[in-house]
């Protein structure tokens, strides 16, 4: 849940560093810090807080020079934020310096031990018993010492280090955290992911679980754990700078939010041959298959539950969805006649990992729709589809989330046809209706205006509901959680049937109750809902698709959304709820892109 960077080039580390730290800060922002070589010293500035805080006492201290150097941005696990917990950590004599994404799950073992030989600890981190152990068994071979060091270690790490013997040169290492090297000219990186370095260079190398790296201006060497060197490929970024930009927009989210269109249709596109859903290169026989078990967490996952619904529907093959942080505790029945589908936005989620994991274990195929390319979960699934939305920078995921839908539509529909659910003539409808949902989703934007109108209007309540039926409930689990995380207003999700049950209790004068009324053969239902809540004095937005005038005299506001096949309503209908979400923060001075206690890939349990 960390960022960190190194750097090693002919030109001043500090700005580099603390450049591309701002472009990490969205992996955690409670404490940042750098250290830069010079010479024989390691000179080192770190606080909690934002980079911002880092940026100004970093600029500030004239020690804090060099070419060659890490940085990091933090977000706690073990040990508060603080200075002292704040990475780098360097050892006592100050021979090395290091970053640490990840965790080490035997750090109380290692720690102890040391302590007995003497060593004194100074954070509450996990990570510290790295920098102590380099220390500890330091002899004057920094490469030697790295692998003995790394090969008492448990758990998960993407590691920077610098060592006073070794100017010029960085150090990294990785097991279960990303970290990629940039290759410049002259000059060159590493990171957890290429938005750090992506204005330097867009070649860059995935350094593998098990590899080490070393680093310095003008050579890459990778190495395994017996010194032998290893023949990487290079690849090149096909993403521009400006895409992990905010490009004159306020805030990423508000920007990814009107990216939608196009990430939808580079998504679709190259999966659609003679006007077909293809899915064929994947070699999937999905013939195999008795069941599939989709999982995922958060957004990911309510985009499974749609997709869960559509595949039902089209493929008549039953499906079942579970948050991937429980799957592995549930002794859950998977089997080789099970397809797993898990669906992450940055192919890094720990939760989701696991989960992987179990299935394989059980013997399961999995099927990963992944947005970041040669992540850990798409290397790690059997077959992998990608979502090109493009590098997402915002904690609230927006067209990660409406990809992630869009793929499992164009799965459903494949699946379908090639099960014998549908005919080729329905299989060519179907498309066609895809097709036409960038357009959709664009003509859905120009609601900006009056969505902001209806945040101004409602941004002080204290609780919001969101009720729906059907493929609207889902979307309405997403779209209470785009308020819950970007404005921190309590809101629930309620399948609007349940009310009834239980919830209705809540209902009081001035509730304000969205209710999402876009699956049309269940109009009349969310209607009677509709009605149960306003007599009980809620006040009601609803969401309906054009043309729908009956909802007018029902609802307090109505936001009609352009007319899709009702089965994918979901990629159109969720957008004002994003604009929603999105503006109710803003009114509410909240820090939108960064919000409290959020991280963007969440690594650990
Ligand atoms: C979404 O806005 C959240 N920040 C979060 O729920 C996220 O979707 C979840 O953590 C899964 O992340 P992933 O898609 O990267 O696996």
């Amino acid at each position: 849940m960390c960022g960190i960077i190194g750097f090693s080039g002919s030109t001043d580390a500090k700005n580099i560093i603390l450049d591309g730290l701002k472009r990490l800060e969205y992996r955690g922002y409670d404490s940042a810090g750098i250290a830069l070589q010079n010479g024989n010293v390691i000179n080192m500035v770190k606080t909690s807080g934002k980079v911002d805080n880092l940026v100004a006492m970093a600029d500030a201290d004239t020690k804090l020079a060099g070419n060659c150097g890490i940085g990091h941005t933090r977000w706690a696990t073990h040990g508060v934020p603080s200075d002292v917990n704040a990475h780098p950590h360097m050892s006592a004599d100050g021979k090395f310096a290091i970053v640490h994404n990840g965790i080490i799950e035997n750090h109380a073992e290692i720690k102890n031990k040391l302590i007995q030989k003497g060593v004194k600890f100074l954070s509450e981190t996990d990570t510290e018993v790295i920098v102590q152990l380099l220390d500890y068994y330091y002899d004057g071979d920094i490469k030697k010492t790295l692998v003995k060091t790394t090969s008492m270690l448990e758990g998960s790490y993407a590691l920077g280090v610098l060592c006073v013997d070794n100017p010029g040169t960085i150090y990294a290492a990785k097991v279960s955290s990303p970290l990629i090297i940039g290759i410049g000219a002259g000059e060159n990186y590493f990171a957890s992911d290429i938005t750090a370095f992506i204005s330097h260079t867009k070649n860059v190398i995935d350094l593998e679980d098990g590899e080490f790296a070393e680093i310095s201006a003008d050579k890459i060497t990778i190495f395994d754990h017996n010194f032998k060197e290893i023949k990487k490929e290079e690849r090149k970024i096909t993403w521009d700078v400006a895409a992990a930009e905010k490009s004159g927009y306020e805030h990423f989210m508000l920007k990814e939010i009107m990216e939608q269109p196009a990430a939808l249709k580079a998504t679709i596109e190259p999966r659609i041959k003679d006007n077909k859903v293809n899915f064929d290169e994947l070699n999937i026989d999905i013939k195999k298959y008795d069941r599939i078990l989709m999982t995922a967490c958060g957004s990911a996952y309510y985009a499974g539950c749609v997709g869960r619904d559509v595949i039902e529907k089209l493929c008549r093959i039953h499906v079942h969805t579970e948050v991937a942080s429980e799957l592995r505790y549930r002794d859950p029945m998977i089997d080789e006649k099970t397809l797993v589908i898990v669906i992450s936005q940055s192919g890094e989620t720990a939760d989701t990992i696991a989960a992987i994991k179990e299935a394989k274990n059980k013997g399961a195929d999995v099927m990963a729709i992944v947005n970041v390319v040669g992540s850990a979960i798409a290397k790690l699934a059997d077959f992998t589809i990608y979502t090109w939305a493009g590098p997402e920078i915002a904690v609230a995921t927006t067209k990660g989330y409406t990809t992630q839908v869009i793929v499992l539509y164009m799965f459903a529909v494949w699946a379908a046809y090639k099960l014998g659910r549908i005919d080729e003539k329905q299989l060519l409808e179907l498309t066609k209706d895809i097709k036409r949902l960038p357009e959709r989703a664009q003509r859905t934007l120009d609601l900006n205006t009056k969505v902001k109108k209806l945040a101004d209007k409602y941004h002080e309540k204290q609780s919001i509901f969101f009720i729906g039926r059907y493929l609207d409930y889902a979307v309405c689990l997403e779209g209470s959680l785009k308020l819950k995380e970007i404005s921190y207003i309590h809101s629930e999700a309620y399948a609007a049937g349940e009310l009834k049950h239980g919830t209705i209790a809540l209902i009081e004068e001035g509730r304000l109750v969205v209710a999402v009324c876009c699956y049309e053969p269940l109009l009349d239902k969310i209607i009677s809902n509709v009605q149960q809540v306003k007599a009980r004095g809620a006040q009601v937005l609803a969401l309906a698709v054009e043309g729908n005038k009956k909802i007018f005299t029902e609802a307090d506001d109505v936001l009609l959304v352009p007319k899709a096949n009702e089965l994918f309503m979901a990629a159109v209908e969720i957008i004002p709820l994003q604009l929603f979400a999105y503006y109710v923060a803003k009114n509410n001075k909240c820090d939108i892109d960064k919000p409290k206690n959020l991280a963007k890939s969440v690594t650990v349990e």
